[in-house]
């Protein structure tokens, strides 16, 4: 089915005039790729939008970085404060055939435009390859197919779908769409397509070159954080300046996907990877083992660090004294790794980053309105919503007629996977006293231990719970105890039938 799809678009896509593209196997399979040389592709003929000399970087010889960074910009996705800016990364392979890998958002395409004018300088673009097709790094397609008419579009039927949806961009007479495994020989170059469903929306594929080894890999293994020239990750500092940045990125942005993240992996795992190239952050071309063991480790919800986060929520000083108390101790017993966080002042993406980095979790919150003060709850609820397992939990609750905080934070937290808890709950009224200094210095001593206990901290789940099965056409997982007989894949549409057990 799949080479009959990739067929008929091939089929498409050169009646258009474009070059043509047939179906193979995962990784190494065996493609064909045709070009009959009857339509000579044409140069761009217009202006530049922008004048400029273009800013630009190799990532190989005939692999180049078009992409560009914005330090204006204050919310990504209008929730996620990013102070060191983001970067939009874009790349041209330069073939027999030309190929632009992803675009940018529209708060750069200036400099985009700069950038892919001179690296093409006067060669007309043959393929557009479209990994994700979320509008950080699709805005600029409209503008690419008018400014080279020659263009074909390469992605999976949902990216399609999903441009349409956006753009009002129907490429329906001038795409390919791929499926998993399908390649395309540009000359020298063949491009392998996997599927990478919900990492991180459902329309997500990565790219991979047979003779770099180089990944395009859409948003996996990308940070927040522009570029500054430096565009590989072993041309800075990357754990001091960039680790924070990265995790931030990764836990709130596709870390609710860990299990699709693993699945990547795994694919991953099986080819000779060289080159990462993100649509987001540095460019890895060294060590690439040290960040993917950070994504195995994220995406498994396996703490990073033998760390204790406390996290308090107060209104008077009285829950954070407790919490200054209790850090204090457990720091006292030996355990370094120590973070203390005002819930209502830290944004809860750090939070949430946080809570994937350490393996032990304090709350420690006023009662409020007979419930969990307002900025505790939101965290947890968002804790939840990113799927984050694993992890040992304490709590500190206060209330100065009825405390309640404990209890509810905890049926938040029982709901989380394979967590548990340490120590007794501590309960005091308005303002930690001396009695309730024991009951801290007691749950601080019980939480050190567990830290420094080996055993102590969940690990993740050699295997989760569930069945898998994966859809044959697109890769998407469908988890659960059985698949539904009516069961249509939400990416590309199949049926059970083209469902397979893993
Ligand atoms: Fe960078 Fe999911 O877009």
């Amino acid at each position: 089915m799949k080479n009959e799809i990739a067929r008929r678009d091939f089929l498409k896509a050169a009646a258009a005039g474009a070059a043509g593209l047939a179906a193979a196997s995962v990784f190494g399979g065996v493609s064909a790729f045709a070009d009959d040389g009857a339509q000579e592709a044409k140069a761009f003929e217009g202006k530049k939008k922008f004048a400029g000399i273009g800013s630009v970087r190799e990532v190989t010889e005939d692999i180049i970085y078009v992409g560009a960074s914005d330090r204006r910009i204050q919310l990504f996705e209008n929730v996620y404060p990013i102070p060191r800016g983001v970067a939009y990364n874009s790349y041209v392979l330069l073939d027999e055939k030309t190929v632009l890998f992803d675009t940018v958002d529209r708060s750069v395409t200036g400099q985009f435009f700069e950038n892919l004018t001179a690296v093409l300088d006067g060669r007309d673009l043959d393929y557009l390859v479209v990994n994700h097709m979320e509008p950080d790094h699709s805005s600029a397609i409209s503008e690419v197919l008018v400014r080279y008419p020659n263009a074909t579009v390469v992605c999976t039927r949902a990216a399609a779908l999903i441009l349409n949806q956006f753009f009002a961009c129907d490429i329906s007479d001038r795409s390919i769409l791929v499926v998993e495994g399908d390649t395309l020989n540009v000359g020298k170059h063949t491009l392998t397509f996997v599927m990478a469903p919900m990492v991180h929306w459902p329309e997500v594929m990565v790219t991979y070159d047979d003779v770099s080894g180089a990944l395009f890999c859409a948003d996996a293994f990308g940070s927040f954080g522009a570029l500054n020239g430096n565009l590989f990750a072993d041309e800075v500092d990357f754990e001091k300046d960039w680790l924070p940045d990265a995790r931030r990125y990764f836990c709130n942005i596709v870390g609710k996907y860990g299990p699709q993240v693993q699945d990547v992996l795994a694919k991953a795992a099986t080819v000779d990877i060289r080159i990462l190239c993100p649509t987001h952050g540095p460019v890895w071309r060294e060590n690439l083992g040290w960040i993917l063991e950070k994504y195995n480790l994220w995406s498994s919800y396996t703490p990073e660090e033998k760390a204790v986060m406390v996290v308090y929520g107060s209104v008077y000083g009285g829950t954070e004294s407790a919490a200054n108390a209790l850090a204090a101790r457990i720091s006292q017993q030996g355990i370094a790794d120590v973070a203390v966080y005002d819930v209502s002042k830290t944004h809860v993406s750090e939070l949430i980053a946080e809570a994937f980095r350490c393996s032990h979790i304090v709350l420690a919150s006023i009662t409020y309105n007979m419930g969990i003060f307002t900025p505790m709850k939101n965290f947890l609820l968002d804790l939840e919503a990113h799927n984050l397992q694993n992890r040992v939990f304490a709590f500190v609750e206060n209330g100065s007629w009825s405390p309640a905080s404990g209890k509810l934070m905890k049926e938040i937290v029982d709901r989380l996977a394979n967590c548990s808890t340490v120590g007794e709950t501590v309960t005091f009224f308005s303002s930690p006293s001396g009695a309730d200094a024991d009951a801290l210095n007691t749950l601080a001593d019980a939480v050190a231990a567990s830290v420094k206990d080996d055993s102590a901290a969940p690990e993740a789940p050699e295997e989760a719970a569930g069945k898998k099965w994966v859809c044959k056409i697109c890769g998407y997982v469908y988890e659960g105890d059985t698949l539904p007989d009516d069961y249509t894949c939400p990416i590309c549409g199949a049926g059970p039938d083209q469902f397979e057990e893993a």
